[in-house]
């Protein structure tokens, strides 16, 4: 089952679907009040959808309540490390110097564009997944291979090969 609150993206994945002889069911909701009863799944995942553009304090606790017990979430975004040291410009690499303050990170404005993102300190998502029930698998801190390329420009593969860029995390419902 998937899940998108842009009709246009469950187009995507509809043509999608064809082209790869998939079925299952595409739903057109939000992650922040899931259209599913309690305990329905075995695997929440989220790949940059509400795992950064969806409130942690609102998404965590519903994927908590449609994940049966032993149910595993994972998650995948930017690090929280990177958030610290990306610019404002999306266009410019992110450098070695800290932007921004680490405590109290959660709701980011960009000031060039109108989207909102969510991150959140390490310690602040540890105590949000045992809150709601998690008991934390890992925290995978994505490296690129040598030679890899990328087509965002807001980090370089020079940079992500020192610094965790990406991170994803698994948690297990108790
Ligand atoms: C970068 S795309 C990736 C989605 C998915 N991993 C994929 O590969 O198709 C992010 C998607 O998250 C969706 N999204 C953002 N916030 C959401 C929310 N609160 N509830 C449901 N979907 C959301 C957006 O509509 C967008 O289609």
């Amino acid at each position: 089952m998937g899940l998108d609150n842009s009709p246009a993206q469950l187009a995507t994945a509809r043509a999608l679907q064809e082209e790869h002889g998939l079925r299952f069911p595409l739903i057109h909701g939000i992650a922040e009040q899931l259209p599913f009863r309690d305990g329905s799944f075995d695997v929440v995942l989220s790949e940059y959808g509400a795992a950064i553009w969806s409130d942690p304090y609102r998404w965590v606790p519903e994927a908590a309540r449609v994940l049966r017990p032993g149910g595993d979430l994972v998650f995948l975004g930017n690090s929280t490390l990177l958030m610290l040291f990306v610019e404002d410009d999306e266009n410019v690499p992110a450098g070695r110097t800290m932007l921004r303050d680490y405590f109290g990170m959660h709701r980011f404005e960009w000031p060039d564009d109108d989207g909102i993102e969510f991150h959140l300190g390490h310690g602040d998502w540890i105590r949000l997944l045992r809150d709601n029930g998690f008991e934390i698998i890992d925290l995978i801190e994505l490296r690129p291979s040598e030679g890899a390329e990328t087509a965002y420009p807001f980090v370089t593969i020079e940079w992500a090969r020192r610094w965790p860029a990406e991170e994803i995390w698994k948690a297990r419902k108790r």
